[in-house]
C-alpha cells in the first residue's frame, strides 16, 4: 500500500494514536520551536494540522501534505485562521518559487517520505538564503544498542505505517546541500532531535 493510502486510512485515528507522545513530548516541542516563527512559513507533511495552533497569527503559514484525508483534518483545525493555507502536494516536487519562505518546517515527516533527500532538496530550494529549515524528527541513533533495535523494528514500522525508524536524517540533510547549524537531542537519548539548517 502506498504512503498516500496508508495516511488516508490512518487519518481518522491519527490524533488518537499519537495522543500519548503528543502529551508527553510533541506539544511541548511544537510550542517551544514553532511559536516564535515569523514571516512566511512552509510546513511540509502538515498531517492533521497538529502544529497549526502554535504558529503566531501574524505569520503566513502554507501547509502541504500528500494525503487528502490528513489535509481534511488539518483544514478543520485551520478554520477561522486567515493566515493559513493548505495544499495537496508531494514534498518531492513542490509547486512554489525558489527562495520564498523564511522558514521551512517538518515534524515527524522525514521518516515517511519515500525519498527524503529529494524532499530536503526542495526545502533548500524554497528556503530564503537568510531563512532556516527546522526539522523535528526521530532518526537513527548514534548509540549502537538503540540503533540495532531500530534496525530490528524498522521492517515492522515500515510495513505497518511506512515509518522508517532508522533513517540517517542528519546525513540526508547534509546530502541535500543544507548546512546544519544546530542539533539538539530531545528524547530517547538522540532518537528525537531538533535540527536547524540553512540553504
Ligand atoms: C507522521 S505524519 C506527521 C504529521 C504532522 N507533521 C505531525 O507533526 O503530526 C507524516 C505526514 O507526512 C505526510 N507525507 C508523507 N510523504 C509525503 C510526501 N511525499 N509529501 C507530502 N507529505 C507527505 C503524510 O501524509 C503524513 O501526513
Amino acid at each position: 500500500m502506498s504512503v498516500i493510502s496508508k495516511y488516508n486510512r490512518y487519518s481518522y485515528v491519527y490524533d488518537l494514536m499519537d495522543y500519548p507522545t503528543e502529551v508527553a513530548w510533541y506539544s511541548k516541542w511544537r510550542k517551544e520551536f514553532l511559536s516564535g516563527l515569523s514571516g512566511r512559513v512552509l510546513e511540509i507533511g502538515v498531517g492533521t494540522g497538529k502544529n497549526l495552533p502554535y504558529y503566531p497569527t501574524d505569520s503566513e503559514v502554507v501547509g502541504i501534505d500528500i494525503s487528502k484525508k490528513m489535509l481534511e483534518h488539518a483544514k478543520t483545525r485551520a478554520e477561522g485562521r486567515d493566515n493559513i493555507s493548505l495544499f495537496l502536494m508531494d514534498a518531492e516536487n513542490l509547486g512554489f518559487k525558489d527562495n520564498t519562505f523564511n522558514y521551512v518546517v517538518t515534524t515527524f515527516v522525514l521518516c515517511s517520505i519515500p525519498d527524503p533527500v529529494a524532499a530536503l532538496k526542495e526545502m533548500r530550494r524554497l528556503c530564503r538564503s537568510d531563512g532556516e529549515v527546522i526539522n523535528i524528527e526521530h532518526m537513527k541513533s548514534d548509540n549502537r544498542l538503540i540503533s540495532s533495535l531500530e534496525d530490528v523494528f524498522d521492517p515492522l514500522t515500515t510495513g505497518l505505517a511506512d515509518i522508517h525508524i532508522n533513517r540517517k536524517t542528519i546525513e540526508n540533510i547534509k546530502k541535500a546541500g543544507l548546512t546544519v547549524t544546530e542539533v539538539k537531542n530531545l528524547a530517547l537519548k538522540d532518537v528525537f532531535r531538533l535540527v536547524r539548517s540553512k540553504p
